[in-house]
């Protein structure tokens, strides 16, 4: 079965054999048949690039359903399948006036693998919410609640990348959110510019993510007419003597304080100074509005994009001394 339709890259890469899981009965009997086999557990297919044929068993997760867990006079915990779309998930929270996700409007994928990798943007982190998750054990099909600090969250990091990789899948998500007095997050330049713009004074959770969505839609390709992963690698985070030598050659760079050590560079400003951005080769190239963002205009196939990508790493270590990791998972 081709993939192309279900990786956000549209890449066109088979899958020898897949299954597509609609209830979690479903996955316990896959993994007590299929567990020792090799595996590839795939969710919105957003944050992967596929670079050949896949020789494993695809289990297409697509778990449905969101409910109230449960409530207080000012929060909800609401429980979601890990296969419900994020985006449409968010839409029906901001619907119920539920607070705490806006800023997180229109990334793409699935609830279920958004706590694999702390999915984040202007200001918030899906950890800030998070409750817990279930996810099943792979190798005996047993169940676990993970809390919040068992995740182990990080920038772009939980321990279903780390210590557990492979190990788990998840299968829902609950997050905690507010009822009222939500705590807004507008400090990120952007999004107070778009307020601006937009002329509003006293934001409603709906209006910042009329906001995000504004600024996403100017700057981040829409997979649906151009092939992509979102941002392709984390900005780097380095030591202050690193960054103050770099400063000194590079007076303009841009940069976060992390700690009192560490400062984060966004790697888009490193991958343009070193003239990537907007560059086209055939049907793939790095996105012109966003330099973090790699792109297939067509056809491309995910080995020429990995190719490239690796180009842009080898780059900007000649040139800054800083290796920039990948943050899509490279299949
Ligand atoms: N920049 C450039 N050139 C570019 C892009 C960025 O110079 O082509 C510099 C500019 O100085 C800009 C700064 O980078 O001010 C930051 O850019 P932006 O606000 O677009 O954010 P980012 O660091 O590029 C991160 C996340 C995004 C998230 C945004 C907003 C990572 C790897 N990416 O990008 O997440 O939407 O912040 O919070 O942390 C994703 O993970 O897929 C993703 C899109």
């Amino acid at each position: 079965i081709s993939l192309e339709n279900y990786n956000t890259f549209g890449i066109n890469a088979n899958a020898k054999q897949y299954l597509n899981i609609n209830h979690i009965d479903e996955l316990k009997k896959a993994l007590k048949l299929y567990h020792s086999k090799k595996l590839l557990v795939l969710g919105g297919g957003s944050n992967l690039l596929i670079t050949k044929d896949i020789d494993a068993l695809v289990l297409h997760i697509n778990l449905k359903g969101i409910r109230i867990k449960s409530e207080t006079e000012t929060h909800v915990i609401i429980e979601a399948q890990a296969g419900e779309n994020w985006h449409n998930f968010v839409q029906w929270c901001l619907e119920r006036n539920y607070g705490g996700i806006e800023n997180l409007s229109l990334i793409p994928g699935n609830i279920g693998t958004a706590p694999m990798q702390n999915i984040g943007a202007y200001g918030v982190e899906i950890k800030d919410v998070f409750e817990s998750c279930e996810a099943i054990k792979i190798d005996n099909q047993s169940i676990r609640i993970f809390s919040n600090n068992d995740c182990q969250f990080g920038y772009r990091e939980s321990v279903f990348k780390q210590s557990l990789k492979e190990q788990y899948i998840i299968t829902s998500v609950c997050l905690k959110l507010t009822k009222h007095n939500h705590n807004l997050k507008t400090g990120y330049g952007a999004i107070k510019t778009e307020l601006e713009i937009l002329q509003i004074e006293n934001p409603t959770i709906q209006d910042v993510s009329k906001a995000v969505i504004a600024i996403r839609e100017s700057k981040l390709p829409n997979p649906k007419d151009i092939g992509n992963s979102g941002s392709f690698f984390k900005n780097p985070i380095i030591s202050k003597p690193q960054f103050l030598n770099l400063q000194k050659d590079f007076p303009k760079i841009p940069h976060y304080v992390v700690s009192e050590s560490e400062i984060k560079i966004p790697a888009g400003w490193l991958i343009e100074t070193a003239g990537f951005k907007g560059k086209r080769f055939g049907d793939y190239g790095v996105h012109n509005k966003q330099a973090l963002v790699l792109v297939n205009y067509g056809n491309a196939a995910g080995e020429d994009i990995f190719k490239l990508a690796q180009l842009i790493q080898k780059t900007v270590l000649r040139l800054f001394k800083i290796n920039i990791e990948t943050e899509v998972n490279i299949i």
